[in-house]
């Protein structure tokens, strides 16, 4: 496999783009090809083995597209799936999880780190068990939020009815004195300025998008498959399980990218 072949993003549905800005800035000259489950979306009240089977035909498809490497961009499935995909595929499958964990630890002052994620990812406890594994003294606090998805996807980040919902979310978190938040779904860094006026800016926000893209990177190099011949900004491929116009509308309005330019649908299993 060459080092100019794509590097593979998926997500249920936009919050991966979050990533896929990271790979802007940290990979310019790479092409990324992504997958939004929007037929799918919200993912976050699914079972493990409705998770397992989406992230798998997802995973079978980004391959067949001939990408080098997998960025399981999605909180939901990067709990419930990582393992399985990690041992069924051979490329490099990188999940968002473990880097969130990571962040986290690195920026919290009084070890009260809370979490925000959907129900499937809160209700697997991976967060909770990795920051436990290596500081035993870390308290963890973890908080589903499952309007946060559909307001997303709707491109609604910061009307009243997401103020609302927000400050009901946080409330216990703020309660309990977290000095550091954990973005435990990829769509949730589009609601950064009104979930930071909430928690107030003592509080750091940990978006795992930075650590995840730097992990890929690093694995490239060791590869030797980092790209070096594509032009930055061009050739990145979108594909989606449901409407094309409403992903990139939305895409649009949340990136402020044009070159979110030609979107496919694609119906897997
Ligand atoms: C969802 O579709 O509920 C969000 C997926 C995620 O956990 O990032």
């Amino acid at each position: 496999m060459s080092y100019d072949h794509p590097i593979g993003v998926f997500d249920s549905g936009v919050g991966g783009l979050t990533v896929f800005q990271e790979i802007l800035k940290q990979l310019p000259r790479e092409r990324v090809v992504y997958f939004g489950d929007t037929g799918h979306v919200p993912y976050g009240g699914r079972s493990p083995e409705e998770l397992i089977r989406f992230a798998d035909s997802i995973t079978a498809f980004l391959i067949e597209q001939g990408v080098k490497l997998i960025l399981d961009a999605c909180n939901s499935t990067s709990s419930v799936a990582l393992p399985y995909l990690q041992a069924r595929y051979e490329i490099p499958i990188i999940g968002v999880v473990e880097a969130g964990v990571k962040m986290a630890l690195q920026v919290t002052r009084n070890g009260k780190i809370g979490i925000i994620a959907t129900e499937a990812t809160i209700k697997s406890g991976v967060h909770r068990r990795l920051i436990l594994e290596r500081e035993p003294k870390a308290e963890v606090f973890g908080q589903a939020c499952p309007l946060f998805v559909p307001l997303v996807e709707a491109g609604n980040v910061d009307g009243p009815e997401t103020r609302r919902v927000a400050a009901e979310y946080l409330f216990p978190l703020k309660q309990a004195g977290v000095d550091t938040l954990i973005f435990g779904c990829t769509h949730y860094p589009y609601l950064a300025p009104v979930v930071q006026e909430i928690m107030g800016k003592e509080v750091a926000l940990v978006d795992p998008a930075v650590e995840t893209v730097r992990q890929a990177k690093e694995i490239l190099i060791r590869m030797n498959k980092l790209s070096e011949g594509i032009k930055p900004g061009f050739n990145h491929t979108f594909y989606v399980s449901g409407s094309p116009e409403q992903f990139k509308r939305v895409a649009r309005q949340l990136t402020g990218l044009g070159l979110i330019e030609e979107v496919k649908q694609v119906i897997l299993d």
